[in-house]
């Protein structure tokens, strides 16, 4: 570290490993970070895309505005209020947010106590338990995606239905679609270091028909066990008002926030995102959700049954492609 430089290597060492924690589509970890004194700026990394699944870039720009929402939650930790720019520098449209910490004082309250569960959460695919979620809990889910900007909307049993059709339809397409299956190959199954999805967080393959994503659809994952799942999940769809760049970004910061807030409550979650990744189905699910609003994520939640391994990350070395 030279002496005008503002962050020790142990702090940087706690802010991009925090950021690597956040959720991204197959765990491509689509982000690299540059820090410049105070001001950190979260970049896409295009080697990173997932061009068949993703051609928009809608799912890296959730995944980057969630690592944003981790960095935040670290700088807090680390006694930092943060304020935010969604994609500032128009001559460097590859820097999506950029950071700025203000002057260190105490752990921020509220932010920095979500830091203990960013490491705690992780996709969880397998069977939930029999417990509701309490009502309350559900409208708190709501309240964290809502101070980012965001609506989450928990279904009802008519509307889960109809979304199990639509998500049929998605299933089906995807498993005739052979640049998703190569794509999915490429990141997903086996022994997986630094990014993809092991074999293991795959969790067991359903008994019987479950609103649940099988990432390894198409092709062979062996010793693949199996389970019965819940009947009735609990699922809710996560909206922003608008359709752009920002409003993806700002979809990841609220998807992160909840995912955060849920864990701290000991509930899990999985994604239900196929029919999104068609524009067709994408606005059937608009319509089971009833609002003008534009579904971002889907989510199945509870509390899980059993345990399933994490998918590994990269090293924060290797995400920082600038500092001073
Ligand atoms: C925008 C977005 C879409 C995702 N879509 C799916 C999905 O459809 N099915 C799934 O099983 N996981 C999905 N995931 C979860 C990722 O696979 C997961 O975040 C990644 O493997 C890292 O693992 P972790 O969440 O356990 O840390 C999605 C994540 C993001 C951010």
């Amino acid at each position: 570290m030279s002496a005008t430089q503002y962050l020790t290597e142990d702090e940087v060492g706690i802010l991009l490993t925090a950021a690597s924690h956040a959720p991204s589509m197959h765990n491509t970890q689509p982000w690299k970070f540059e820090i410049h004194g105070p001001v950190i700026d979260v970049l896409r990394d295009s080697e990173r895309a997932l061009p068949a699944a993703d051609r928009g870039g809608r799912m890296s720009r959730i995944g980057l505005g969630a690592a944003a929402f981790n960095l935040r939650v670290a700088a807090a930790l680390l006694g930092h209020e943060t304020t935010l720019a969604l994609e500032p520098d128009p001559a460097r449209p590859d820097v999506a947010l950029r950071i700025f910490l203000a002057a260190r004082n105490v752990p921020v309250p509220g932010l920095s106590s979500l830091y203990g569960e960013i490491t705690r959460r992780h996709t969880y695919r397998g069977p939930m338990a029999g417990v509701p979620m309490p009502p309350e809990l559900r409208h708190k889910l709501a309240v964290a995606a809502g101070s980012e900007g965001a609506e989450l909307d928990w279904l009802d049993s008519s509307q889960r239905t109809r979304l199990a059709h639509i998500i049929q339809t998605a299933d089906e397409r995807d498993l005739h679609d052979e640049d998703r299956l190569h794509e999915r190959l490429r990141w997903i199954g086996d022994r997986r270091e630094g990014d993809g999805v092991p074999g293991a967080a795959l969790g067991p393959l359903p008994q019987g028909p479950a609103m649940v994503r099988d990432l390894a659809a198409g092709f062979d994952t062996p010793d693949r066990e199996h389970a019965i799942f819940e009947s009735t999940a609990a699922v809710a769809v996560l909206c922003t008002p608008s359709e752009d760049t920002h409003a993806w970004l700002r979809a990841g910061m609220a998807l992160q926030r909840l995912l955060l807030t849920a864990t701290s409550h000991d509930v899990a979650a999985s994604f239900l995102n196929q029919p999104l990744e068609y524009a067709d189905l994408r606005d059937e699910v608009r319509t089971v959700a009833g609002r003008q609003a534009w579904p971002q994520v889907i989510l199945r939640c509870g509390y899980p049954a059993h345990s399933t391994g994490h998918a590994p990350r990269r090293h924060w070395n290797d995400t920082l492609s600038e500092w001073h």
